[in-house]
């Protein structure tokens, strides 16, 4: 009779252990939780809270003690949110009673429960924001100068020079409209982030569009390439006519100056279950793998001192990779070094008639 006794004590003294360690897990769990810089809402997946931590608190003016055993969209009445919330969006940014711009993202935590992590980012859209409007500004302000000097350059062409003197004004001539391209540039980017609505949707002939580019491409390469058109699928894409031909020109352009004289640009279009995909392909120097995810960074460069002697600044892939996000597109990159690059633009099928 004694030993079952004995046994059960025993287990109970380890079942009391267990439950001690475990507590003592969570607790650690929930302090580290708890001094995280970001908000942590825990849920189970109905969406009812469990557990908070101040900073959610603060982020979306929540109360723990009122709030913990309600659904979040009880507690957090902003309709959008919650419409964005329940039609599955991952990531969403609201404003809370106190105007600070908060992100949220929503975490599956397995099958059972769900974690939003809000963050507060008002300084940095601020921050955003100001150093927008003042490369806007200033580069707006670097046009009047630039159209001045560049003005009494060419005047000089009737000046009395030495052929030494007319070296020097050459070179001023050429690092002038370097400038007038890098700020023309910066303008368009700037244009570009700060139009967030989508873009037009002008039907834009497809086979026309990359007929001109083409043609573009082969005055830039003044003859160094083989600039040709492959496979093209008729089809009207709608888009902004004069954004959708600078993204293409800007790739055409990076072909010619990163392929060596003797090279093949290859520019065609074909049908996939995402769209229309639209390639501009070369054979020139390419890209090495860890540098590829970098290259639409703006004023990125791969190789600085060859891009400027070619004259590149490091935002025409920045362009690009606005322009078409502004129509719901995306940029593929593809590319071995020393063997050349294929840059795939990819347009949804809702911005494609297919003639
Ligand atoms: N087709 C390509 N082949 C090899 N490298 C490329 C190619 N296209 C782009 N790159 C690399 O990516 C970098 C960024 O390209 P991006 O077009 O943004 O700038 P850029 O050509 O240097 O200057 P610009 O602002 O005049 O376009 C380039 O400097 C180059 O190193
Ligand atoms: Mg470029």
């Amino acid at each position: 009779m004694k030993e079952p006794v004995q046994k059960n004590l025993k287990d109970e003294k380890k079942l009391q252990k267990k439950v001690i360690k475990s507590e003592g897990k969570e607790l650690r769990f929930k302090q580290t939780l708890r001094s995280l810089p970001d908000g942590v809402i825990l849920m189970s997946d109905s969406w009812d809270i469990q557990w908070m931590n101040p900073i959610a608190e603060r982020d979306l003016h929540l109360n723990a003690e009122h709030d913990v055993g309600k659904k979040i969209h009880a507690c957090y009445p902003n309709g959008e949110l919650l419409k964005n919330i329940l039609k599955g969006k991952r990531q969403i940014e609201t404003q809370n009673i106190h105007g600070r711009i908060i992100e949220i993202r929503v975490i599956s935590a397995g099958t059972k429960y769900k974690v939003l992590v809000t963050r507060d980012v008002t300084e940095e859209k601020r921050s955003e924001e100001f150093r927008r409007d003042f490369v806007a500004n200033v580069s707006h302000e670097l046009r009047t100068p630039l159209t001045v000097i560049k003005g009494f350059l060419e005047l000089s062409e009737d000046w009395q020079l030495t052929e030494q003197q007319k070296k020097h004004l050459q070179l001023m001539y050429e690092q002038v409209e370097r400038m007038g391209a890098l700020v023309n540039d910066l303008l368009t980017l700037s244009r570009l982030e700060r139009d967030s609505a989508p873009a037009a949707k002008e039907p834009i002939n497809l086979i026309k569009l990359l007929t001109e580019s083409a043609i573009d491409g082969r005055f830039i390469s003044q003859g160094n390439h083989s600039i040709i058109l492959e496979h093209l699928d008729n089809a009207t894409v709608l888009g902004d006519p004069v954004e959708m031909k600078s993204a293409i020109i800007n790739l055409v352009s990076n072909a010619v100056r990163y392929t060596p004289q003797g090279g093949q640009i290859t520019i065609s279009s074909h049908r996939s279950e995402d769209g229309l995909v639209i390639s501009v392909k070369d054979n020139g120097i390419g890209i090495a793998q860890e540098a590829i995810p970098r290259v639409t960074e703006r004023f990125y460069r791969v190789d600085k001192s060859r891009s400027r002697e070619t004259g590149g600044t490091g935002l025409g892939l920045a362009i690009v990779k606005h322009v078409l996000f502004r129509h719901q597109s995306h940029l593929k990159i593809t590319s071995e070094l020393g063997k050349g690059s294929n840059f795939q633009i990819v347009i949804p099928n809702d911005r494609i008639l297919w003639n």
